[in-house]
């Protein structure tokens, strides 16, 4: 259920660890509405993590007002964990302890009941693995197993930082999946990520984070029309050589160029082309993306 009722609201964030002279994250102001996903996107060193940490009560020295769930986060206590579900950026477990007993562990720290820990790791292709030391893992094995701790106690909000990161791409779209699934259920979901396909695809609203100060927050599709160009590419036939030309699609019909082109040419192929949200990213920050060749 999604609704227009704030889950976490974000004033004059500012954080800067100690021994650094430069802020991580400055001046941050953010909404986070009730069941949606809300996308922090940003390259590498952004203060995609830092954010995060401070959400969820890790970095307790933080300049601004953070409220979660109507209470400012300084006045929640420990209770705020059995609400949160977070998915750290590096899987930390207790290695000698295998899958299901480090599930069977940290499902003591909830005051709320928790979820079966093999229906948990049937979900996410472990089951086979559930009596296995963490140690013989795999780093994407890990990362799964990661993945569901976040959801042992059933939380309300989500904070998955880079859930997919280092995923192959059945695995990655498998816990794509499941956070849609949360979503359905009415979860709100803070994810961070540097993936644009990621943010493009499940997210209800998205915020750019560039050297530690966000700038555009809105769903995907708007950002894109209003910074990005669509065109339109054709291909075509001249005289039996082959040609290509791109338009802009905004007045096409009346554009008599490639209308000509229809025709008195054989046309070969014609493609729509939206702006991607990497090409927003650059335009509105003035920065690139990173690792724009991982498309889990
Ligand atoms: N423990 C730390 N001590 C000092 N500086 C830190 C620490 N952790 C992060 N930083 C700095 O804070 C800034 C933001 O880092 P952060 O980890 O939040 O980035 P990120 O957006 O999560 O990047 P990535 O995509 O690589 O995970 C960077 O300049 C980083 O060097
Ligand atoms: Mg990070």
């Amino acid at each position: 259920m999604k609704n227009d009722t704030a889950m976490m609201q974000v004033n004059n964030l500012s954080y800067t660890y100690p021994k650094s002279k430069i802020q991580a994250v400055s001046n941050l102001g953010f909404e986070v509405r009730q069941g949606e996903i809300f996308g922090f996107l940003g390259p590498s060193g952004a203060g995609k993590s830092t954010t995060q940490k401070i959400l969820i009560g890790l970095m307790g020295t933080y300049q601004g007002d953070i409220s979660i769930m109507g209470k400012n986060l300084k006045y929640w206590a420990h209770s705020y964990y059995d609400h949160i579900g977070v998915c750290f950026e590096l899987p930390n477990h207790y290695l000698k302890l295998s899958a299901v007993e480090n599930l069977k562990f940290f499902s003591t720290f909830y005051n709320v009941p928790t979820r079966n820990p093999l229906e948990l790791l049937k979900m996410v292709g472990l089951e086979e693995d559930a009596g296995k030391k963490v140690e013989s893992f795999s780093k994407g094995m890990k990362m799964r197993l990661n993945f569901i701790r976040s959801l042992l106690h059933d939380p309300q909000v989500l904070f998955l930082d880079e859930p997919t990161s280092g995923l192959d791409p059945v695995n990655a779209r498998n816990i794509k999946n499941i956070i849609l699934e949360q979503k359905s259920k009415g979860k709100t979901i803070f994810l961070t990520t540097h993936n644009m396909h990621d943010a493009d695809e499940l997210c209800d609203r998205v915020a750019f984070i560039a050297e530690g100060k966000t700038s555009a927050i809105d769903s995907p599709k708007q950002l894109k029309l209003q910074n990005g160009k669509r065109t339109v590419r054709i291909e075509y036939s001249k005289n039996g050589v082959a040609e290509q030309k791109i338009y802009e699609m905004n007045g096409i019909g009346n554009n008599s160029e490639f209308l000509e082109i229809l025709r008195n040419n054989h046309l070969i192929s014609i493609h729509s082309e939206e702006a991607t949200l990497d090409d927003v990213f650059i335009k509105v920050t003035g920065k690139r993306l990173n690792h724009q060749t991982d498309n889990n």
